[in-house]
């Protein structure tokens, strides 16, 4: 079989070959497995072959994790009920009560406060670090300093700082790095080949791609994914099999669904750009995304408003791009940072970051791009 991407992510089904069998993989919507007799179910507990209850294990997860793990290039793989869980999972394969971790001052709001809110009950600590600027990690070491945790594209600003320099630094200091791949997905850039140790992914958003799935997967090094697997059990957070199963559907179609909305999210960026009404474009830049096996620059793009009024008139105005706070379907949809993700951060915050109420953020979506740019265009242009 090729090892080009493109293939590896059309052939992924586990369902075994033969007359009669089903050419897709069924969903085992099952709660529990039958056993033939107990010497069967002696054989699952020694070899831990097979399956025995959906909690601990069921094809469509597994399915779902080798996935990942072949497409990152990752030893194992796990799935789990949400990209929180995964990261949760990762987290806790890691770090125990007294650990200290670093993550990016730019992270997914939910991780933030998995780490600030449930975590730290734990004694686990975590110091924020502005991994845009080029710099080191020494000054932020503790000795009980364990793990580097960062996003490979931020939300909602897409920064995408320089992953083989912190991996590297991280490895320096004994750190296992844990790469959050949601914005870029690896038909963009695989961490695991510039040494990450963990790669977590919201399958809800690129690798379903159609927002109607709410998963998660975890992949990396061996003995890290195989502890989070118990994690993810005996939390009781596995992932359904209709779930993981609609999320392996998602996967068939990754490469040709990330290939259309980042060449429609340049066309979009470009445009953005040139408008009087925009006052900044967030996207990542050419120079950027150099490091990334595929060179193009990903289909998230945020904006900001010349005039910061008119943010409620723009969204009422849009006529088919919907307002969701969520992202990377196949329809383009904008969300509005302030009010939801961000809804928390102070005016001061706001006004450092950038994240003001005039900021839009856009997840485009696989239509022509001259259509999103003519709706974008009328929006622009409302009262
Ligand atoms: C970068 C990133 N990581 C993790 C998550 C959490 O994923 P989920 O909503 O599937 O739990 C999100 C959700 O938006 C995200 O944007």
């Amino acid at each position: 079989m090729s090892e080009r991407f493109e293939t590896k992510t059309v052939h992924i089904s586990h369902s075994p070959l033969g007359p009669g069998v089903s050419k897709t993989t069924p969903i085992y919507q099952t709660s529990v497995f039958a056993f033939s007799g107990l010497e069967e179910v002696e054989q699952y507990y020694e070899g831990n072959q097979g399956y025995l209850y959906t909690r601990n294990g069921n094809p469509n997860q597994v399915e779902l994790a080798a996935a990942i793990a072949a497409l990152e290039e990752a030893e194992d793989g796990v799935s789990a009920a949400s990209g929180m869980a995964a990261i949760m999972a990762g987290l806790l394969a890691v770090l125990s009560p007294g650990d200290h971790i670093l993550v990016s001052d730019e992270l997914y709001g939910g991780t933030y406060a998995l780490l600030a809110k449930e975590l730290s009950r734990f004694q686990i600590e975590m110091d924020l670090i502005d991994l845009k600027r080029a710099g080191s990690l020494s000054g932020h070491i503790r000795p009980q300093t364990k793990m580097l945790l960062f996003e490979t594209i931020t939300n909602p600003l897409l920064t995408v700082v320089d992953m083989p320099h912190w991996i590297t630094e991280a490895k320096q200091h004994g750190l296992v790095t844990m790469i959050d791949n949601t914005f870029a997905t690896p038909y963009l850039v695989r961490p695991i080949r510039f040494g990450a140790d963990l790669v977590v992914h919201s399958a809800t958003k690129y690798i379903g791609g159609h927002s109607d799935v709410t998963a998660g997967v975890l992949v990396g090094r061996a003995g890290l994914v195989q502890r989070a697997r118990e994690v993810i059990v005996n939390y009781g957070a596995s992932l359904s099999p209709f779930e993981a199963w609609l999320a392996a559907r998602g996967v068939k179609t990754l490469a040709l669904r990330m290939e259309r909305q980042c060449d429609n999210a340049k066309q979009v960026a470009d445009f953005l750009r040139r408008h009087p009404d925009v006052e900044q474009t967030y996207y990542p830049g050419e120079e950027d995304v150099s490091f990334f096996h595929c060179r193009k620059q990903g289909a998230m793009i945020s904006f900001r408003l010349r005039d910061e009024s008119r943010v409620y008139a723009f969204y009422r105005s849009l006529k088919w791009i919907k307002l969701a706070p969520s992202l990377a379907g196949v329809e383009t949809s904008v969300s509005h940072p302030v009010t939801t993700s961000h809804r928390a951060l102070s005016e001061e915050q706001r006004q450092t970051t950038g994240i003001t109420s005039g900021l839009v953020r856009l997840s485009v979506g696989i239509e022509a791009y001259q259509d999103i740019i003519a709706e974008l265009t009328s929006a622009l242009l409302s009262e």
